[in-house]
């Protein structure tokens, strides 16, 4: 049972999609764990019109089609409901925050306790600093301790805004009052990296630059832009993904050993990491950075649209649904080892995977046939939907003659517990919670991230792409991706196919 205090959780944006597929699916998981605190009260706030009634059935839908334990439902829906509560406000009215203060007194009230208040902003973007403005003069988050107010990304459009946008917020409140969002973070299979990592003797002295060749990360979705057009129109994938997913990946990766876990030991580790990459300079871009957009053709058997095509698309968009880099960590451990990342929509496979492409071991004292298959050591991590760990090793053929063959030693989370994993936004709600940021993105993160893909932004901007669309769906990518890490003698890596 947790130890938590009682709690108000606000769910501005509460009639939308990420409420209805991520958030209450996640509190209802939370609910049947027993991580809610006993007096908890979650509080939908949107200006659809709902009756109570009507939003807990929109909501249990929710919970029915997108939650892990779908089966509890029957069980437990009518107990965790009964926490559940909906008002119609208009968040950029001053009235509506009155309207909440009256409310967080009432419930104060009944429960003859001093809750915590978390304000969880799943609104567009443009409207978070409006309101964070209208809570703080509404004196709604006086109390450091007491009030938490979660954002969803995108946080900033680049790195002014995002700067500026700070700034506005840590005049009204405490750094470690406000929960930035990457969702990434709260998978388990992430996580998972810096217990590999820090948690065994094996892998630290040998996770530097004398041992590893090169590091490869790889955030694939076979799903195209999904009605998200007009939001995509404004971020596209190097924003989307790399900013703030892959480049988490790759920091914890990259980071030194933590001395704790406390939250800002970790992040600022992290943080190292980012303010070690080495910042392209605008006519290096070109060969460190490649760019893609995907044309009408197939995925998984399914006809998809050209993104010009897409719903809120202009017919000429230059915006990038694909991203592939090369980065250098600047630092004693990662001296000229290069870090190649690649994100995309409509591509041939649902993937997120690190590869640790280890240096080849010496092969003379082999025979020359035995060279042949010969190959280097390989740790993938594989973080979804497979979440797996293998390591890939040099093994002896049965037979008289000494051939080799590369195998792989697998770790499989499934097998291992079994696959009930918490998803990513019940470890972070928990987290909210509990007042713990360790998960979350501070300021200075978020910042470090924009400095490290301005450069690859600007120069995006003012030399329109020549030869978008330029890929096709159910590929990987623009041929220049390949050509990218080609150069360097490498190749992309993909998880072996399972023979079915
Ligand atoms: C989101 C992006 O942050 O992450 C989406 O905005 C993307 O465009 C999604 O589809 C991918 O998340 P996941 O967990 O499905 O890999």
């Amino acid at each position: 049972m947790t130890k938590a205090q009682p709690t108000i959780i606000y769910i501005f944006g509460g009639s939308g999609d990420l409420t209805q597929r991520k958030l209450i699916p996640a509190l209802f998981n939370l609910y049947i764990d027993s991580y809610l605190p006993k007096h908890c009260k979650i509080i939908g706030i949107a200006r659809n019109e709902f009756a109570t009634t009507a939003y807990k059935s929109h909501l249990k839908k929710g919970v029915q089609k997108f939650s892990r334990r779908k089966e509890a439902v029957k069980e437990s829906w009518a107990r965790f409901s009964k926490q559940l509560d909906y008002a119609q406000l208009d968040l950029t009215a001053d009235k509506s925050y009155k309207a909440i203060a009256a409310q967080i007194a009432a419930i104060r009230k009944e429960w003859e306790e001093e809750p915590t208040v978390i304000f969880y902003l799943s609104v567009a973007p443009q409207l978070a600093p409006i309101i964070a403005k209208k809570l703080s003069a509404a004196k709604l988050c006086e109390d450091p301790q007491r009030s938490r107010i979660v954002f969803e990304k995108p946080f900033g459009h680049d790195l002014e805004s995002a700067t500026t946008l700070n700034k506005t917020l840590c005049k009204m409140f405490k750094e470690e009052q406000i929960y930035r969002i990457d969702h990434y973070l709260g998978k388990e299979t992430v996580q998972n990296i810096l217990a590999l990592r820090f948690a065994n003797a094996l892998f630290e002295p040998i996770w530097n630059s004398h041992y590893i060749d090169h590091i490869q990360i790889t955030a694939a979705e076979t799903v195209s832009v999904e009605g998200r057009g007009s939001y995509y129109e404004g971020s596209g994938a190097l924003r989307d993904m790399v900013q703030n997913h892959v480049l988490q990946m790759l920091c914890l990766v990259a980071m030194e050993a933590p001395i704790s876990f406390d939250a800002d030991e970790i992040r600022n580790k992290k943080l190292d990491v980012l303010n070690a990459i080495r910042k392209w300079r605008t006519e290096d871009v070109h060969h460190n950075a490649v760019r893609g957009q995907y044309s009408k053709g197939w995925v998984e058997g399914t006809e998809v649209k050209g993104y010009r095509e897409e719903t809120g698309v202009a017919p000429d968009s230059d915006v990038d649904t694909f991203a592939a880099a090369r980065f250098y960590v600047d630092n004693w451990r990662w001296k000229d080892v290069p870090f190649y990342v690649r994100t995309g929509k409509c591509l041939n496979e649902k993937t997120t995977l690190i590869t640790i492409q280890f240096k080849p071991a010496p092969d003379f004292a082999f025979p020359e046939e035995a060279a042949h298959s010969w190959r280097s050591n390989r740790l993938m991590l594989s973080i979804a939907p497979k979440m797996d760990i293998r390591l890939r090793f040099q093994a002896k053929q049965p037979g008289p003659h000494m051939s080799l063959q590369p195998v792989d030693m697998v770790f499989n989370y499934y097998s291992a517990y079994g696959d009930n994993e918490p998803e990513a936004y019940e470890t972070l709600l928990e987290d909210v919670i509990e007042g713990n940021p360790t998960l979350f993105m501070r300021a200075d993160q978020v910042e470090a991230a924009w400095r490290v893909i301005k450069p690859i932004m600007e120069v995006w901007s003012t030399k329109p792409p020549v030869d978008f669309p330029n890929y096709t769906p159910g590929s990987w990518g623009p041929e220049d991706a390949e050509a990218l890490i080609a150069k360097d003698g490498h190749h992309w890596v993909a998880l072996p196919v399972e023979e079915s």
